[in-house]
């Protein structure tokens, strides 16, 4: 049974530098599956921001030699403009340093407090900077952080502790009780692998002499919260904890993470959230990590893809087309401006584009550009295209419950595919020079249009344009995107008689320069 409601999350960003393609991936696949639970009529509360307090920003607004409330106030603009420009969709926009946030994790930290959750400890650990984790002597690797491999620095100070450790078998049985909590599979069993060593408390504090930029403790002063307690909160703040009203969202369907942060989504979170008696998140989703021809992106190696270049370039529906249909969801993936042309040229422009141009030029021509009532349909003739597209929202609804992204749209091409081969094989080119065929040149017509008006709407959650584009050129009234499944997704949806207007081509091809 599908639930009423669906809230699902995008990690929230650090605002240290522009967006890149990685954080362009998740926050698109997360608006694709909030799109999809539209349609299918639920609820949807679909949430993203930026993760504005920390070591990684301070340094970032030193590094610029402004203040770092500046610094954030500039740099969430660019996050803002990019999802405006991918076309994301979320309800609300989360800022850690907005009051509201601000109140959810004193609150959160005050009540883990009361419980006894939280104690004081001098601490001597190693450092890793750029990560912003303490490590033991024994995880480190060859003396490095063992999740960056950077050097790490003895710290020893006073802090502040959350019982961590306490929850680990609890957490092993909880994840083995519920297969869907991680996915895939193979993150899941990172975890557990993970989890079959001994579990510490976790350092939840920092000096406010070493780090001022964060929140501060609301049981002392003297010390701000560590950067990940901060912004794992974000998730209960938004849907308007401590309010007791977060329930109508809390707990989440879905937190979408890359790989390199389930481990503090996984671990931290759950066990924060456990000790604070809230219910975990239904589904932690791993997705992998895009390099570019194999190697990491890097500023240092000035291999970042700028999304903004890609937009201007091939727009915005290709590539969000291209991040989800060149990689399963959950393996990584290697980004080239080749495979992007590649597919743009062939899926986008050849299958799809050159179908709906041929169909609107035929309608022009054949019935000056009204379409006409279909005649008998050939059941043998005209079926198989039509069971195709009539199965496909259940196809995409499957897949999209598994986030196999890739999986959907490849039901979606395979639709566009049959649709192309059955123009062939009917030629209405031929039947349109016979007055006899009239009526089965206007079944051709229709049943193509039909299809076509099908993929359209399972399209929409992954290219709204297109999906627009492809309703408004058939004639048809309303929109995709406001259309849910049960209103607009029978085969008997469209209507003859409508007035087909081509306009500008879907993909034209990319010539190079
Ligand atoms: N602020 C934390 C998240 C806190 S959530 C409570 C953070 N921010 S981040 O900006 O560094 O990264 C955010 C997301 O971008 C992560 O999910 C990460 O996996 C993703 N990506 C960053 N680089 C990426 C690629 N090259 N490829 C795919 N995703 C990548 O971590």
């Amino acid at each position: 049974m599908p639930s009423e409601r669906f809230f699902i999350t995008t990690p929230i960003y650090y605002v240290n530098d522009l967006p890149h393609i990685g954080h362009a991936y998740t926050t698109i696949a997360a608006d694709v599956l909030a799109r999809h639970h539209r349609q299918r009529g639920e609820r949807v509360f679909f949430l993203t921001g930026t993760d504005e307090h920390g070591q990684k920003v301070q340094q970032a607004a030193d590094r610029r030699g402004v203040p770092p409330q500046r610094h954030v106030d500039e740099l969430v603009v660019r996050f803002r403009d990019l999802w405006q420009q991918l076309d994301i969709s979320h309800d609300d926009f989360i800022r850690t340093t907005e009051p509201r946030h601000r109140q959810a994790v004193q609150r959160a930290l005050q009540a883990l407090y009361e419980r006894g959750e939280i104690y004081k400890a001098s601490y001597e650990g190693w450092y890793c900077l750029p990560d912003e984790r303490f490590w033991t002597e024994k995880e480190l690797v060859g003396g490095n952080c063992p999740e960056c491999g950077r050097p790490v620095e003895q710290v020893s100070e006073e802090n502040y502790f959350f019982k961590m450790g306490k929850y680990r078998d609890w957490l092993r049985a909880h994840i083995r009780e519920h297969p869907r909590f991680i996915l895939p599979e193979s993150r899941r069993n990172e975890i557990l692998g993970f989890l079959g060593r001994p579990l510490g408390d976790l350092c939840i504090s920092r000096p406010k002499n070493r780090l001022a930029w964060g929140i501060p403790l609301p049981f002392d002063p003297e010390y701000v919260t560590y950067v990940w307690c901060d912004a794992l909160v974000n998730y209960l703040t938004a849907p308007g904890y401590p309010d007791p009203a977060f329930t109508r969202w809390w707990p989440a369907d879905c937190h979408l993470v890359g790989k390199d942060i389930l481990t503090t989504h996984a671990i931290y979170w759950s066990t924060m959230l456990k000790a604070m008696e809230l219910p975990l998140p239904v589904t932690l989703f791993a997705h992998g990590w895009w390099t570019v021809k194999g190697e990491k992106m890097s500023k240092s190696r000035g291999n970042v893809v700028d999304p903004w270049a890609v937009i201007s370039e091939v727009g915005v529906d290709a590539f969000r087309y291209f991040l989800l249909r060149e990689v399963p969801f959950g393996l990584d993936g290697d980004y080239s401006r080749e495979a992007l042309l590649q597919r743009y040229h062939s899926d986008l422009a050849n299958d799809l584009g050159n179908l709906l141009g041929r169909l609107l030029t035929m309608v022009e021509k054949y019935q000056h550009g009204i379409l006409a009532p279909p005649g008998e349909p050939d059941a043998a003739f005209d079926g198989p295209l039509r069971r195709l597209a009539e199965g496909l929202a259940g196809q995409a609804r499957a897949a999209l419950d598994e986030f196999a992204f890739h999986r959907a749209l490849q039901a979606i091409w395979e639709v566009v595919g049959e649709a192309n081969r059955y123009v062939e094989r009917s030629a209405p080119w031929v039947l349109a020079k016979d007055p006899a065929q009239r009526g089965r040149l206007a079944t051709v017509l229709f049943t193509t249009a039909a299809a076509l008006r099908l993929v359209a709407v399972s399209l929409a959650p992954f290219l709204p344009r297109t999906a627009e584009a492809i309703w408004s050129q058939l004639g048809i009234e309303g929109s995709p995107l406001t259309a849910t499944l049960q209103s607009a997704g029978r085969w008997e949806d469209l209507r003859p008689g409508t007035r087909v207007l081509p306009g500008r081509q879907l993909f034209p091809r990319i010539v190079e320069q």
